[in-house]
């Protein structure tokens, strides 16, 4: 038999999660798995601006010919006015451009790829801990994968561990920067850190790829934006892997881009030569809806203004939620231990929780959250913060 030999790898450490709660007949289950937002209600809606442009679409839209191995370009300039800035001078000087890719993560696989086949021998340095689907794409695409310490056993942001490490970084090789709201941590770089991590990798020649997935869900759009800009601004080459799964709540439809900043315009055409032959090889051309989707939005000062508000809405429940659960815990004595909810940023708490917690919480309380101790805090239940706070405590107390 052809298949005989094939084994079986254990399921998706997140994405399994999602069978597993919804087989779970306790009424009373919370999901803090998969980053995904949900409202009051526990839904994860559409976004009434993304409702309105697929509308229009569906009125104004003439063809489904083919959209190139780029995407929509109309999307790549906007994508990259939104991550870059309005005004930025790297697009006026044509120094930086997008390829639409399957969602963030297809950006990912794409830069991986660029990465083996035009800098063979460069290894990617990811933070310990990091996204879990980083260490598998790297990996799978060839790369040696390295780690540099970012958030301890003691589960507290260890920046000089962090800039100790980078400094033994080969030179050249490429190190994963997490713009905001790190995954799966939530503990994210303050300014001054930042700084010292670009002198590092000015210093040491080392080319930062910076995976941007959660932009308007740590302080705001602008803000969320701040270390990307630096970077862009003070070196010559720069690749960035951008998300519209979270912040457009398109995560089925799969919408994202990677954006390459190059020393010159010639030298990014070069590139992006380079990304349109792997893109060809992975997936041809990307799927068009949801960039579409974000064009529309982008492009219209009313549907931008309404999304903006809308962004706004989901990264200020969350904020609420972090405090609320915090004050819940409160009466269990719990407050000093989980001070660090109230630190992190964007979607994802590393609670400190252990593995074998993290399963009694499943098996006893019905709350899921993944193996590592990250929860998902936009998927807390404000009408049930107290039942939760009590679960934790169980598990805590033993
Ligand atoms: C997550 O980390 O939960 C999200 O980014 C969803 C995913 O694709 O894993």
């Amino acid at each position: 038999m052809h298949f005989s030999a094939i084994g079986r790898v254990p399921g998706d450490p997140i994405l399994g999660l999602i069978d597993a709660y919804n087989q779970d007949s306790n009424p009373n289950k919370f999901d803090l798995g998969v980053g995904v937002y949900k409202d009051a209600n526990g839904l994860t809606p559409i976004l009434q601006s993304v409702k309105q442009a697929e509308q229009r679409l569906v009125d104004q839209q003439q063809t489904k010919t083919y959209i190139g191995g780029h995407g929509d370009s109309r999307f790549g300039q906007l994508i990259s006015e939104l991550v870059l800035g309005t005004d930025s001078p790297l697009l006026a000087a044509k120094r930086a451009g997008a390829t639409q890719t399957p969602g963030g993560t297809g950006a990912l696989r794409l830069v991986a790829d660029f990465i083996a086949h035009c800098l063979p021998e460069r290894g990617i340095w990811l933070s310990d801990p990091t996204w879990p689907i980083h260490e598998s794409i790297f990996a799978e695409a060839g790369l040696k994968v390295g780690h540099y310490p970012y958030v301890g056993r003691d589960n507290t942001l260890n920046v000089a561990a962090m800039l100790h490490a980078l400094e033994n970084v080969p030179q050249g090789d490429v190190v994963l920067l997490h713009a905001c709201c790190h995954n799966p941590t939530g503990f994210d770089l303050s300014q001054d850190d930042w700084l010292q991590v670009l002198d590092v990798v000015r210093r040491r020649e080392l080319l930062p790829l910076i995976d941007f997935a959660y932009q308007g869900f740590g302080d705001g759009l602008e803000e969320d934006a701040w270390s990307t800009r630096l970077f862009v601004s003070e070196l010559p080459e720069v690749l960035i892997t951008s998300s519209c799964s979270k912040n457009f709540g398109l995560y089925r439809e799969r919408v994202g881009a990677l954006i390459v900043c190059a020393n010159d315009a010639e030298k990014l055409t070069d590139v992006r030569s380079q990304l349109a032959y792997l893109a060809r090889n992975l997936w041809s051309n990307p799927p068009d809806h949801g960039a579409a989707v974000v064009a529309t939005i982008l492009g219209d000062a009313q549907l931008k203004a309404q999304w903006t508000a809308e962004v706004e809405a989901m990264r200020s429940r969350i904020a609420q939620l972090r405090s609320g659960l915090v004050e819940a815990l409160t009466p269990f004595g719990l407050a000093e231990r989980f001070a660090h909810i109230n630190q992190q940023r964007g979607m994802f708490s590393y609670t400190g929780l252990s593995t074998e917690q993290v399963q009694v919480l499943r098996e006893k309380h019905s709350v899921y959250m993944v193996g590592s101790g990250r929860a998902n805090m936009a998927g807390v239940d404000v009408t049930r913060l107290e039942l939760l706070a009590k679960a934790i405590a169980q598990v805590c107390q033993h």
